[in-house]
């Protein structure tokens, strides 16, 4: 069975409660009517019940069995704008801007996973990855032992000789422009518990990646690789990480022991963390595009209960996939 076939099936065993915002968009729509008929969550929308139900039937999806929430009709309107209140009130936060801020689906959506009546949210259909993140990193916080959210891909290659048995992590390619040391570290623990939940993963093995391999080459931005291993090592005695890494010392094994001898991670990595956003952001892309990987993601990890981010160009299937992640985070 596929690595996405797997986790659709865990899904299914875990018989989760998941918020899709994004209520009128059509995308959404039809994986909404597509999960539940598979019977592998149950599904929220949210949105004015008629726009929610005229928009479906544009795009012939078929809602029975799919609960619609408005947001401003509903019953927990003015409890979930006070907690918001409270939760940002010494940052500044008003009664009358929490309960406008409420009115936004990303926010209450967020809230219904915060009360717990929901356990998970997905949405940026049509929404900016920003937007989606800022309610889930406001309200939902991190989880404990970790300071930033980040976010994975699972890349997913035809060649078996890359990662593990083609499934590789990379991280973080979603969400921190710049990163410190710490925050790697940070990024390489969570990965390897990402890559063990949902990657199939037994033995993650991470690199740290750079320009240089031990050494090769000096400059602030390999020093600070450096640093991030060396925290790692210390807070997370039990993660197999090894770095600073160039890609084919972390991937090719010929190379890895060349230049990293005795290396328990070079040339075997199946974890593969990066030194910025833009290098981890435009490197994933460049696998799924040209090497045609599949990529799936972005898995955001380190949050204290689940909330994943779509795509804009995503198709319905990616909903669907994207779903089925956050019923098994
Ligand atoms: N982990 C945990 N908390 C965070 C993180 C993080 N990584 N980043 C920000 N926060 C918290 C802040 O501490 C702050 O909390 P507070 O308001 O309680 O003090 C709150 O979130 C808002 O943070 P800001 O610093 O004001 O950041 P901002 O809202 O401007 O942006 C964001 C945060 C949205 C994550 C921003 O860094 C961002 O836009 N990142 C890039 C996202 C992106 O465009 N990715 C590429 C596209 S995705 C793709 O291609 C798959």
């Amino acid at each position: 069975m596929d690595l996405l076939a797997a986790i659709k099936e865990r899904a299914k065993a875990e018989k989760k409660h998941i918020v899709l915002p994004e209520g009128t968009e059509p995308r959404t729509l039809k994986a909404a009517e597509c999960i539940v008929k598979e019977k592998f969550a149950t599904i929220t929308l949210l949105g004015d019940s008629e726009a929610v139900k005229k928009a479906a039937a544009a795009v012939g999806a078929d809602l029975k069995g799919v609960n619609i929430v408005d947001p401003v009709k509903s019953p927990d309107f003015e409890s979930f704008s006070e907690s918001y209140f409270k939760m940002r009130e010494s940052k500044g936060m008003t009664r009358e801007k929490a309960a406008e801020t409420l009115k936004d689906p990303l926010y209450f959506g967020v809230m219904m996973v915060y009360a717990g009546q929901c356990h998970g949210m997905v949405a940026g259909a049509e929404n900016a990855t920003g937007n989606v993140l800022r309610p889930a990193l406001q309200i939902l916080r991190t989880k404990p032992g970790i300071s930033s959210v980040s976010g994975a891909f699972l890349m997913i290659s035809d060649n078996k000789q890359l990662g593990e048995n083609g499934v590789s992590v990379f991280a973080d390619c979603a969400v921190n422009p710049t990163l410190t040391a710490e925050q790697m570290a940070e990024v390489a623990f969570c990965s390897a518990e990402t890559a063990r939940e949902l990657g199939g993963i037994a033995e993650p093995r991470v690199a740290m990646l750079s320009f240089s391999t031990k050494g090769s080459a000096s400059h602030e931005a390999v020093d600070k690789v450096v640093e991030a291993v060396k925290i790692a090592q210390e807070r997370y005695p039990d993660l197999l990480i090894d770095g600073e890494l160039q890609m084919d010392a972390a991937t090719v094994e010929s190379v890895g022991q060349s230049k990293s001898p005795g290396s328990k991670v070079a040339g075997r990595a199946n974890v593969f963390i990066f030194p910025s956003l833009e290098a981890g952001n435009i490197t994933y892309k460049a696998v799924q595009r040209f090497a045609g990987a599949e990529a799936i993601g972005p898995i955001l990890q380190g949050m204290a209960k689940p909330v994943n981010d779509l795509s804009r160009g995503c198709s319905i299937e990616d909903v669907v996939n994207t779903v089925a992640l956050v019923c098994c985070q």
